[in-house]
This record gives C-alpha cells, structure tokens and sequence, in this order.
C-alpha cells in the first residue's frame, strides 16, 4: 500500500463541519489531503500535511468528494429517442413508454445489458460520479428482473429491486396478481442480488396500499425500502415512506404542506431529487427552497434512465439545481455528494476524512462553486476511486 498527498488545493470540500469554516461543507482554503490505500488518511491545510510516499500537485484547482448518484436505471435495451423527440414537439411525459424499453430490455442478452452498464458507469465516473446506485424495472419477470440484478451486482453494490415500476404488460387486465408476483416468486428470485426494494407509486403504476405490500414484503427479505414518490401527481408515496423509515423518498415533484411536514420531521428519508427528469420532460421542477427551507434533507441524482433523463451528469444536475429550484451552490455541491451518501445510508462515502473511501476528484477550476457558475463545462480533472487514479483527462 502506498501513500500519496494531494497538495495544493485552492479549495478543498470535505464535507465534515469539524474541518475548516464550519459549514456543512467543512471547506478548507489552501489545503491537502493524504491518500493511504484506499482511504482518506489526513486532510488539513497544505502548511500542515505530512509526508507521504508520492506527491500529486492540484495546482490551486479544487477538490471534493466524488458524487454519490443514489438513484439511477441503468440496465435497459434499446432507447427512446422517437418518444424524446415528439415529447420535445408537445407531447407530455406518462412513464407509458417504459413498456417500451421492457420490450427492448427482454430481448437483450446478459452481456449486452453488462456492457451498456458498465458504459454507463464508466461516463458518470469521467463526470466524477465514484457511487452509482442502479435498479431493475424494465424486465419485470422473475427471471428478467433477477438476471438485471445479477448483471448489476457485479458493477456496484448498490442495487435496487424495482420489480414494481409498472404492470408487467402480461397482467395488464389482473394488477393484483401482478402484486402477487412481485411481493412472492419474484422477489425471492431478486433479494439475493439487491439491497434495496424499489415501487413507483403513481396513478398508473401502483397505488399506496400495493406500494405498502412491495415495501413491506421487501423489507421481510431484508431489504430496505425506497421509493418513486410523488412524480407526476401528488399522493401517497412521500408520507409512506416516511412512514416506512425509507431511506430516501425520489422524485418529491408534487408535494403537499404534510408531505414536506413528514419529510421535515423524518428521522431517517431523505428527499432525492432529480433535475435531469424534469429538463428532460418539460416539467415543473421540485421546490428544494421549500424542503431546505422546511429542515428537510435534500440529495440530487441523475435518475439516468433511456425515458425522462437520459443524463448521467452530476454537474448538469447540480447547475440545474442551483438555477431552477433554488438551491445555493453549496447545497447542491452537497445534496450531489453527502446527499447521496445519506439517500444510501453510507457514511464511507460522500465525503473526505479520515477512514472514509478515497473517492475524490479534482475541478479545472478553483471552486466548487464552478460546478453551477460554468454550466455544460467539462470540469472534472481527475477522478481517484478507492484511492487509483482514472487516467487523468487534463494534465
Ligand atoms: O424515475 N418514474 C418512473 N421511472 C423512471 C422513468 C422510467 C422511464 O421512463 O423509462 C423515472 O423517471
Ligand atoms: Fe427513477
């Protein structure tokens, strides 16, 4: 194992409060941060750090945790730019066409879902992403659903089980059976790759009491719930998963006063939203002034899906945040990386002390605040994963 210390950080963002300014983001100004292995072994000003066996100069550019995208569906076949281009000609968004990348998933074999996923990952890890959270939905079989499953768990550990993102088209005349399926056989077949249970709860999807019999019947497997709440439509799924200590409740678009009441007094659900969906639908974006504001906990992820946000930027994410739904540069520098890490319950990641992963990257830029104030710019310098150095994209 070797060691190496970073120097010459204009700004570095390490997400403990007890470091630097005090703030959420525990900047410090002219700073360095020691890589051992594959974790963080010391961060503090440059003046301070101590030897280490080699040195990589950051050249007064800035450095921050690596995003943590808790909430993405990378494992689908096919891709719907028809539906893109007549939605951007007027027609509305309505999840219908998801059957469509069914179709499309079914008949992609295991390597072609693999490798799409791992291109995936590899573009979201050049846009600094270290932490990708991916879920099944678009097989919605027993045997499509847990084949997606397995395919991801060979990429990441954070794998979600959305056999409940719409009826299977087979049981389109017989919901409940479908329930059935998903809470029964198909579950079993899944549990063993996830860690997460997953259901879109939405008119058209899944109402709150067929969302309660996936969460729950999920959470008796072992898995703990998340759930697609309160996207096109306000209704049940925010105040249940509050309700069923969810870690993160995705989406929050259509929000009532008691939604954001339970959110605001949650001990654990974090809120998740998702920007590239409504740039990518034309939709009214969620109110984040109106969580933060109310206390709430507030993550941003890219949703990276072939439907409503075909986008696995995490800047994009974050300058859409800040421009369109109120949120600071530093709420949403942090939403995008100890955010994330709070939506998976991970307190490895998200964030730059010592003990936790070395999951870091550099900006061609001397802030982070260039994230939202450069929009569309490719900002990221380098990426270091568990402690190894993507190969650097600027010198
Ligand atoms: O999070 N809302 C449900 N699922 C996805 C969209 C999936 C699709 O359109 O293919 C979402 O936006
Ligand atoms: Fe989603």
């Amino acid at each position: 194992m070797s060691s190496t210390v970073v120097t010459n950080i204009r700004t570095l963002v390490t997400n403990d409060p007890a470091q630097g300014d005090g703030g959420p983001l525990g900047v410090v100004e002219d700073a360095a941060l020691v890589l051992d292995g594959e974790r963080v072994a010391w961060t503090g000003r440059a003046a301070d750090a101590p030897a280490a066996d080699t040195a990589y100069d950051a050249a007064g550019r800035a450095v921050l945790p690596g995003f943590v995208d808790s909430h993405s569906h990378l494992l689908f076949g096919g891709d719907r730019t028809a539906e893109f281009n007549a939605r951007m000609s007027g027609r509305p968004y309505t999840a219908g066409g998801i059957r469509t990348t069914v179709a499309a998933t079914r008949e992609a074999s295991d390597d072609e879902l693999g490798r799409n996923l791992a291109r995936f990952l590899a573009e979201a890890r050049r846009q600094g992403t270290t932490t990708m959270e991916t879920k099944s939905g678009y097989g919605l079989t027993p045997e499509q659903e847990s084949r997606a499953l397995r395919v991801a768990a060979a990429h990441t550990d954070e794998v979600t089980y959305l056999g409940a993102h719409i009826v299977a088209p087979e049981y389109a005349d017989d919901p409940a059976a479908y329930v059935g399926l998903v809470t029964g056989p198909m579950l079993d077949a899944c549990a063993p790759y996830a860690r997460w249970v997953d259901v879109f709860c939405e008119k058209g999807a899944f109402d709150g009491d067929q969302a309660r019999a996936v969460l729950t019947a999920g959470t008796a497997k072992g898995l703990v719930p998340r759930v697609h709440a309160n996207q096109l439509s306000q209704g049940p799924g925010v105040r249940l998963a509050v309700e069923l200590g969810a870690a993160s409740a995705d989406h929050c678009t259509h929000l009532s006063d008691a939604d954001v009441d339970a959110l605001a007094q949650a001990e654990s659900t974090v809120a998740t939203l998702l920007p590239g969906c409504e740039f990518s639908t034309r939709a009214v974006y969620p109110d984040a002034r109106r969580l933060l504001d109310a206390g709430v906990t507030v993550a941003l992820s890219t949703d990276c899906n072939p439907g409503s946000s075909f986008t696995s930027s995490m800047p994009f994410c974050v300058a859409v945040a800040v421009r369109e739904m109120g949120m600071t540069p530093d709420e949403a520098v942090w939403a995008a990386t100890a955010g994330g890490a709070r939506a998976l319950r991970r307190t490895d990641v998200g964030r730059l002390a010592p003990g936790a992963y070395a999951d870091l990257q550099l900006l061609d830029a001397p802030s982070h605040v260039h994230l939202a104030y450069r929009p569309g710019v490719p900002l990221t310098a380098r990426v270091w994963h568990r402690g190894t150095p993507l190969a650097p994209l600027v010198p």
